[in-house]
């Protein structure tokens, strides 16, 4: 038995039941929930629903004594695995790649200062209509991949603009967005694993300021110091932002701190510069055993590999009925 399970399990139980009295909650809303919960199970919405709408909340309280730059929602879009990249760094793309050319670069440092020679970004993002390889029809490790910073912990890559992104509107998820009237977008933003020996996986995303939507994150995800600004400079879009990463072993808050620790120690060793059989297995763009490491920074991959977003539109009409009591 596990007492953070059952206090867990059972302090949200019992919320659930308070609420139902508080609200007044019916037959009716009961057994269309009951429903709607079996849909998102169905179809595979579990890790998008979380991520959309717990996620923040779970990363906020995670890092809030880290020091250095702010960590942000790992989402469901990222992907282990993806290939070590040769300089001059550029995400892979197709032939016909629509969207502005964008370069990104900055410094990777200790959250002191110190460069950080060698630290890997794991880079993942949107194309320009705001769709993921692995998820959609593009084909996979389109707009993913790792940069490597060079001797001054500087790092620079070339990709192209990003576009907002809008949660699948045809299955259950998108449902309940529509049923409430909330906003299904997600503004322009590039996510970055951020890694170096010695120190914390920094997993956050850049929000692009002149995007729309910007106010109004249904993943409640963007961080004021994490938008940045792109620049024209010498008729190229252009993005510095500078990453500064926690030491590995620093004072947590709460009470799973020092699993935590070990959980990212192992995500940030795996997701270090490639050598040997492991790092091999990743420039062939496969994902080694070693490259999948389990602990409350990654989920199993096996499990998230499961996820994708219907391609279909099947709309399933029960949740968004109206109310006949
Ligand atoms: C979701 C999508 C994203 O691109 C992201 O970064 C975070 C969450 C989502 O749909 O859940
Ligand atoms: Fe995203």
């Amino acid at each position: 038995m596990s007492r953070r399970t059952e206090r867990l399990a059972g302090g949200l139980i019992d919320q659930i039941r308070r609420f139902v009295d508080e609200h007044d909650v019916t037959y009716d809303d009961y057994r269309a929930v009951k429903q709607w919960l079996i849909e998102v199970g169905e179809a595979g919405e579990w890790p998008l629903f979380l991520d959309v709408f717990i996620e923040s909340a779970v990363e906020a309280k995670a890092h809030a004594a880290r020091p250095g730059t702010s960590g942000a929602i790992e989402g469901p879009y990222y992907l282990p695995g993806a290939p070590l990249l040769e300089p001059p760094y550029e995400l892979p793309v197709r032939a016909d790649e629509e969207g502005e050319p964008l370069l990104v670069h900055g410094r990777v440092t200790s959250a002191d200062g110190r460069p950080l020679p060698g630290a890997v970004l794991d880079v993942w993002q949107s194309d320009a209509q705001g769709r993921y390889s692995g998820f959609s029809e593009i084909p996979d490790g389109i707009l993913r991949g790792k940069v490597v910073a060079g001797d001054d912990g500087a790092y620079e890559f070339r990709t192209i603009r990003p576009a907002p992104y809008t949660i699948p509107l045809d299955g259950p998820t998108g449902q309940l967005v529509a049923a409430c009237g909330w906003n299904p977008w997600r503004p322009a933003h590039i996510h970055l694993k951020v890694s170096a020996d010695g120190y914390e996986l920094l997993t956050t995303q850049l929000t692009l300021a002149d995007s729309d939507y910007i106010d109004d994150d249904p993943a409640r995800a963007v961080k004021p110091e994490l938008i940045v600004q792109p620049l024209r400079r010498s008729g190229t879009l252009v993005i510095e932002q500078d990453f500064a990463l926690a030491p590995a072993i620093h004072a947590l808050a709460g009470p799973a701190a020092a699993e935590g620790a070990a959980g990212r120690a192992a995500a940030e060793g795996a997701a270090g510069p490639a050598v040997g059989p492991a790092g091999a297995a990743r420039r062939n763009g496969r994902a080694a055993a070693s490259d999948r490491p389990e602990g409350p920074d990654r989920e199993p991959a096996s499990r998230r590999r499961a996820w994708r977003p219907p391609m279909a539109a099947e709309p399933a009409p029960r949740f968004g009925a109206p109310r006949r009591s």
